[in-house]
């Protein structure tokens, strides 16, 4: 709370402004009122973020930024896709203007995600079953589906994150007024899929609730079901008539492969799943900061489709009017240029082999370093991440002997780790696992 200014008509307060120090003159306050934010109180710093900035901070030349998921080069740089690069050069040569999209997007974009996830022989697309809005990402797609299920879901509040899950996932549905539940996902003790555990879960769950599905490359663990795991998934969530959101924020980065990563996707929607689905070109098209996305519901028929798509919009125009164009109108081009895409696929599985790489270099590392741990799971896990199973004590050793930055739970982003610095990494685990 500000203190009573007291008496005095003037007073001066220092304001910096660069090397120089300004002496102003102002009124003060006035008495009636305190802060209109003195109730405010401290939030806590974002637990991903955090270790951005606790690196920066850092001075050593050894540093590893292991927390946030983006993708580095093999010399720890962030990487921009020629196939992006080359796309942005044919936006700019056409000219074209500014005005505003409408509000679901841009077609020619939003056309192509779907197409991107559900394939080109997807009946939901020949008969004309599939809506999708053009969103902020991936978060802004989930965000627009949570709203949306909150407001018409109206047969379950219930949404069963698996255990763990995104961090983001929990905040964007609680704030969209759903409640929410877990299901048994990662066992602790083989750093791998809790397969009977998930199941048993999913068996319990009231009929109508909403499961939340990671496509591929599961965050934060990397585990993800194989193929005949998924079937029976797939068919247990049918008996419990479950609606399906399924999240796919890296379709490609997983294998290398676009069509193998959206391989539950397409099965559950073959199996007769209205799944609702979440995309994002952060990843694999490296489009990070330019926030693309897509946000799709598989309906019925055409004429559900109409009404759906019609109360997107009511809940979009209120929300940011209509989404922005400049990464749009990029992954379109990408998509929709045979040569471009041609150059696209090849990058992504280049991205997803170098993390590969990565992870058997990883573990060889550790073995040549003398560790007797057995580290398969460095290997077997997918996509951006690994869940070391680091102890948070470790992890703060590594931290702090080693300068090696990531979350608490020991998940570390494979993208930041590249043939310069595996070794120390391998070297800095094996001491804090000895
Ligand atoms: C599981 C999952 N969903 C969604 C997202 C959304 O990311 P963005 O909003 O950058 O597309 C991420 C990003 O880390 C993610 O890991
Ligand atoms: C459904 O997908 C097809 C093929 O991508 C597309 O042409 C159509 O516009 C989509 N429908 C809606 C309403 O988004």
């Amino acid at each position: 709370m500000p203190s009573n200014p007291g008496p005095s008509p003037r007073q001066t307060s220092a304001v910096c402004s660069g090397d120089f120090v300004l002496l102003l003159f102002v009124s003060p306050p006035p008495i009636c009122c305190s802060s209109w934010w003195g109730g405010v109180q401290m939030g806590p710093p974002d637990p991903i973020l955090g270790v951005s900035e606790a690196f920066k901070r850092d001075t050593s030349p050894k540093k590893m930024n292991l927390g946030v998921g983006a993708y580095r080069d093999d010399h720890g740089k962030p990487f921009v896709l020629d196939c992006v690069r080359k796309a942005e050069a044919l936006i700019s040569s056409k000219q074209l203007d500014k005005e505003y999209l409408a509000i679901g997007g841009l077609g020619d974009f939003t056309k192509s995600c779907a197409l991107l996830a559900l394939g080109a022989d997807s009946e939901v697309l020949k008969s004309g079953r599939n809506i999708t809005v053009q969103t902020i990402s991936g978060t802004g797609s989930l965000c627009i589906g949570a709203n949306f299920l909150s407001r018409f879901h109206s047969a379950s509040r219930d949404v069963y994150l698996p255990k763990p899950s995104w961090g983001n996932h929990t905040p964007i549905f609680r704030d969209a007024g759903m409640q929410l539940k877990a299901y048994r996902y990662y066992d602790p003790s083989t750093c791998g899929f809790d397969f009977n555990g998930a199941l048993d879960d999913i068996s319990k769950m009231p009929e109508k609730s909403v499961i939340m599905l990671h496509a591929c490359a599961h965050n934060p663990t990397g585990v993800d079901p194989k193929p005949e795991q998924w079937k029976e998934i797939a068919d247990l969530v049918k008996k419990r008539d479950l609606l399906v959101f399924f999240d796919m924020a890296y379709q490609g980065f997983a294998s290398g492969d676009i069509d193998r990563d959206a391989w539950a996707v397409r099965h559950f929607i073959e199996q007769g799943h209205n799944i609702v689905l979440s995309q994002s070109f952060a990843k694999n098209m490296g489009l990070y900061g330019e926030r693309v996305g897509g946000f799709t519901v598989v309906c019925n028929d055409a004429e559900e489709v109409k009404r759906v798509e019609s109360q997107l919009k009511i809940l979009i125009r209120p929300i940011y009017s209509n989404p922005p164009m400049n990464g749009a109108r990029i992954a379109a081009t990408i998509l929709n240029t045979p040569d471009l895409y041609k150059i696209w696929l090849g990058e992504v599985h280049g991205m997803a082999n170098r993390i590969i790489k990565m992870r058997e270099q990883l573990a060889a590392n550790l073995k040549s370093e003398g560790s007797t741990h057995n580290w398969q799971h460095v290997i077997d896990q997918i996509g951006m991440f690994c869940f070391t199973g680091l102890k948070p004590e470790q992890v703060e050793r590594l931290t702090k002997e080693f300068s090696v930055y990531m979350t608490k739970d020991g998940r570390i982003s494979m993208a930041g780790v590249t043939s310069g610095n595996v070794g120390y990494l391998a070297h800095g685990i094996h001491a804090v696992t000895k």
